[in-house]
């Protein structure tokens, strides 16, 4: 008896080790993620009268020849106009934005600009200045290249950012990575929410923090469960209220009714962001565009088919466990007839990374159920380990399931380094000892061009 046991339990061991998955042993110190103190150096205001704040820009249409410009006047409106130039002394160019605000409970914010710079000229770098007279503010960034096949590009990969003393770790680390020339965000950005009464202040220190960043390469926004802000017990019933107000999208160039699910060119990745707290099911509006969506993108002009989405499809962790199925169900058989590379999602306070795998054969009565190898899939990456104070995700499905190629409990950032079109370098860095740490990294070929299996 004893001895079949043990046969048993050897099988078992034998199976597990022939799934093929990683679960890292690296074990991170334990403490808790806390929240920068409103003091922090991270959150304090820019000197000078009405200085603007929390400046940042995303791209402003499909093809990446503009972009939205973005910041706050805390005391009065002042000016919208926007100052640019390919030269720091000469801003010859303007552009005038537009200002709103909003009330949340007893929080007012500040005046909030957007203004959109457009008919950019591709793969410069432009300067720019907002605010007025003593308190105006100069920041930088770059064009992208013009949209091709084999154009080189590289995305930071950064979700649920929040505002702790390891979120600082997480930026730091994605800024002294020397290669990201913009960030695919992943969603759930200030956590605001979870300070009574949904403490908008906390979207105002957020949007300081992550300034030194935002200001000077674009943010491609998706919205996570924490942009809802959802408050019925206050009075405020009309979601997403704060976010639509402090980030715009070019969501209309890609002919989306909604800012919460739209797309864009750059270089030479087409990226799809989905909305996971939108309705996605059949005949809804996000459907529609998505079905309509998928035939647009021409893998010869763009090759890199991403899509980014909060909640993950696929997640084994024992956090939000199948949270992303009613979406897997709906969409998976559109990503793998259309065979997108890559999906990032955040949601989850941890890393992992899954093999190419499928789960579009069932179909109610045939019980084929079990997600299996199917090289026209995406890898399903989720990057939702930014640091935000509900700390880590560290408890996971065991075993690890088959379709699971990598998981591990830090807080880290990834890289999404495209070469031509037919190879990406990706890399996933833990947050370790004040370093970052290549602890994941995988050659990506591409699934129109290269669409062999990546060992
Ligand atoms: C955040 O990180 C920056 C850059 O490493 C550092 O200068 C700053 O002191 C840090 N702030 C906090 C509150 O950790
Ligand atoms: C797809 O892109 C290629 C390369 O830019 C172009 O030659 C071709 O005409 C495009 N196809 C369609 C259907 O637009
Ligand atoms: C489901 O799959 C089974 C087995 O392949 C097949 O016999 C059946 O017709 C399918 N049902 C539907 C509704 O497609
Ligand atoms: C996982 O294992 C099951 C059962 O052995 C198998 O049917 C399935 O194809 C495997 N999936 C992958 C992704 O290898
Ligand atoms: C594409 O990039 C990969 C990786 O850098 C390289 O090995 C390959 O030769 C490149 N392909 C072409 C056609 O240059
Ligand atoms: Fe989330």
């Amino acid at each position: 008896m004893a001895r079949l046991v043990l046969a048993v339990m050897l099988l078992l061991n034998a199976a597990i080790l022939c799934s093929g998955g990683i679960t890292s042993e690296f074990v991170r110190l334990q403490e808790s993620a806390v929240d920068m103190p409103l003091h922090a150096d991270v959150f304090r205001m820019p000197p000078g009268y009405n200085a603007p704040q929390q400046v940042h820009i995303t791209q402003g249409d499909h093809e990446g020849r503009s972009i939205i410009v973005s910041w706050i006047t805390p005391s009065e409106k002042g000016s919208s106009t926007v100052f640019y130039g390919t030269s720091e002394n000469k801003l010859d160019q303007h552009a005038e934005g537009t200002v709103t605000m909003y009330k949340f409970y007893t929080y007012t914010s500040g005046y909030i600009h957007h203004c959109v710079l457009t008919d950019l000229k591709y793969d410069r770098k432009y300067f720019y200045k907002v605010g007025e007279g003593s308190a105006a503010r100069l920041f930088w960034f770059k064009t992208p290249p013009e949209v091709g096949p084999d154009v080189p590009y590289t995305f930071g990969l950064i979700g649920d950012l929040g505002q702790t003393f390891d979120s600082n770790v997480t930026l730091t680390h994605y800024e002294s990575n020397p290669g990201g020339q913009a960030v695919l965000y992943v969603g759930d950005l200030s956590y605001a929410d979870v300070y009574p009464d949904h403490d908008n202040v906390r979207w105002d220190t957020w949007g300081r923090f992550v300034e030194r960043s935002t200001a000077y390469q674009p943010w491609i926004w998706t919205t996570g469960n924490h942009e809802i802000d959802y408050a019925p017990e206050i009075g405020e019933y009309v979601p997403f209220k704060p976010f639509t107000h402090r980030y715009h999208v070019p969501h209309k160039s890609s002919g989306s009714g909604s800012p919460f699910w739209y797309s864009i060119k750059r270089a030479s990745a087409y990226i799809i962001v989905l909305a996971s707290y939108s309705a996605f099911g059949k005949y809804t509006p996000q459907s529609e565009w998505l079905e309509q969506e998928f035939p647009k993108v021409n893998r010869s002009e763009t090759p890199w088919l991403i899509v980014l989405m909060h909640s993950p499809l696929y997640n084994s962790y024992n956090y939000h466990y199948m949270e992303g199925e009613t979406m897997r169900v709906m969409y998976e058989p559109l990503f793998v007839t259309y065979k997108v590379d890559v999906i990032f999602a955040g949601h989850v306070h941890a890393y992992e990374r899954s093999y190419r795998i499928s789960n579009v054969a069932y179909n109610i009565t045939d019980g084929k159920c079990t997600p299996t190898s199917d090289l026209s899939a995406p890898v399903y990456i989720t990057v939702g380990d930014g640091g935000n104070q509900e700390g880590l995700a560290s408890s996971m499905t065991e075993p690890q399931p088959n379709y699971s190629a990598y998981r591990e409990a830090s807080f880290g950032h990834a890289i999404f380094g495209i070469k031509n079109r037919t190879h990406a370098y990706y890399n996933w860095y833990r947050n370790q000892d004040g370093n970052a740490v290549e602890a994941d990294s995988l050659w990506f070929f591409n699934r129109v061009w290269n669409p062999r299996e990546e060992s």
